[in-house]
Parts: structure tokens; sequence; C-alpha cells
């Protein structure tokens, strides 16, 4: 890997009413804050508490709009079984899925934000998936997960991050500078929050890779930078990205 690693961006636009055939500066707002919140330039980025100060990180990848592609479509919602990743299903295909990050816009349904494919699957549904009421900071985002912050958390499943809680009671999420978490977090935590597994830590609420709002989330950790990049390196399943 020579130098900073951008990721060109394949936007899949699947809309049935006119709010969701969201706008191109709705999708160059979503760019912008990735950008920002994988390169530490996040205004919010100075919230990072005291006691986390010398863990957070600036992963440094950037990410740049490849090209929108838009299609009308019947469907109401697409759920989380990838039926939007297939034209055979009535969505769009990716579009050369293992050198550029393909992300659908669409209604999901279930009160799910989004969801993404980690490292290592099938490149025919390899990506991320936002609902268009999540994606960016403009036109139809909605409070309290207008800020772009579903795309930063998804984007970081995507490069290899697990949930801070483990997805258990006290789990694992393979980072030793995270502390250990009870359970997910949501709305905006007041600081401190202890968890109750061994030590008593200060849960990091304020990870992107919490539950949390996206105004209470604003940080990734120096070991969350170290599996992201360590993908990219050669030997790693999303090394064809860094060419
Ligand atoms: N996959 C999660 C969900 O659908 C995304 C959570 C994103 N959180 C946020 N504050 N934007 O619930
Ligand atoms: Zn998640």
């Amino acid at each position: 890997v020579n130098g900073v690693i951008e990721i060109p961006i394949v936007v899949n636009v699947l809309y049935r009413t006119a709010a969701e055939n969201i706008s191109q500066a709705q999708i160059q707002s979503q760019i912008d804050v990735l950008n920002n919140d994988f390169n530490a330039t996040n205004s919010d980025y100075n919230n990072v508490p005291t006691l986390f100060s010398n863990v957070k990180a600036n992963v440094g990848i950037r990410f740049v709009l490849d090209q929108v592609v838009r299609k009308s479509t019947k469907k109401t919602s697409w759920g989380t079984r990838d039926a939007m990743k297939k034209s055979a299903q009535g969505g769009l295909s990716p579009i050369s899925p293992t050198t550029k990050l393909n992300l659908w816009v669409c209604t999901i349904g279930g009160g799910i934000l989004g969801y993404a494919q980690f490292p290592g699957g099938s490149s025919a549904t390899d990506g991320v998936v936002i609902d268009s009421k999540y994606l960016g900071t403009t036109g139809t985002a909605t409070y309290p997960y207008n800020l772009g912050r579903t795309a930063t958390h998804e984007v970081g499943h995507w490069m290899n991050l697990r949930h801070i809680w483990g997805d258990a009671t006290c789990g694992t999420d393979y980072c030793n500078d995270t502390p250990s978490h009870n359970t997910a977090n949501y709305g905006t935590p007041a600081y401190p929050h202890y968890s109750t597994c061994t030590g008593n830590p200060v849960e990091m609420t304020m990870n992107y890779m919490d539950y949390v709002d996206d105004r209470a989330m604003f940080m990734f950790s120096a070991d969350q930078k170290s599996r992201m990049l360590a993908i990219f390196q050669a030997g790693g399943p999303r090394y064809s990205f860094a060419q």
C-alpha cells in the first residue's frame, strides 16, 4: 500500500417515491461525513473525553464518489436479505465490487438503519446498505440519525470492526483499547457511563461502533484503526482496494 488508501464509492439508489430518489447533494453530504469521520476532521472529535484522548484515532482512509446509479422500483421495502444487490430480484448488481465500495440506498424497513457485509464474503453482495432516511446530513436525513453516522458505523463493519459490546454481555470487539461494554447503548448517554464488566470500566459510548444517536458518536480507537488498515495489506481480504 503506497500512501493513503482512497476508496471509490458507487452509490446505487433504488426509489419508489420522489423522496427516496435522494439528491446528489444528500449523497455528497454522506461522502463528506465519511471523509471527516475517517480522518479525524469531524467537528465533534474534540468532544472525546480526556480519558480516551490517547486512544482516539485518525484512521486516514479517503473516500471519493465514483458514480451514482438510480433505478425506479415498485418495492416499498427491501429487507436485509440482499435483494437490493441483485438485478434479477429488481435491485442493482454491484459495479466493480473488488475495487469499489458499493453503497445501496433504499427503504430497508423493520426499523433497520443500515447493514454491511464483513470482509471475506461474496463480492456479488459486498458493500453496505443504508436506508435513504439515514443517509447524509441533508434532504431526507432524519433526526436523531441525520449526521451520516449510520454509514460511518456500517463502513466500520465493512472494514472488519465489531460492535463495541461484542454482541454479548461484556463481549469482545477484538480491540484492546476499547473498554468492555455490558451491551449496546442508545440515545445520548451521560458521561461517565460505567459498565459492570470486569474492572468497572468507563464505557466508550462515543465510539462509532456503539448504537448511540448520531450526535453522540464521534471516534474510532487506535486498535480499531489497526483492524481496518490490516484488511488492505497484502494477503488481506480487501487488498484489491489498495492497489
Ligand atoms: N445497523 C445499525 C442499525 O440498523 C446501525 C446503527 C447506526 N447508528 C447510528 N447512530 N447511526 O440499527
Ligand atoms: Zn452495527
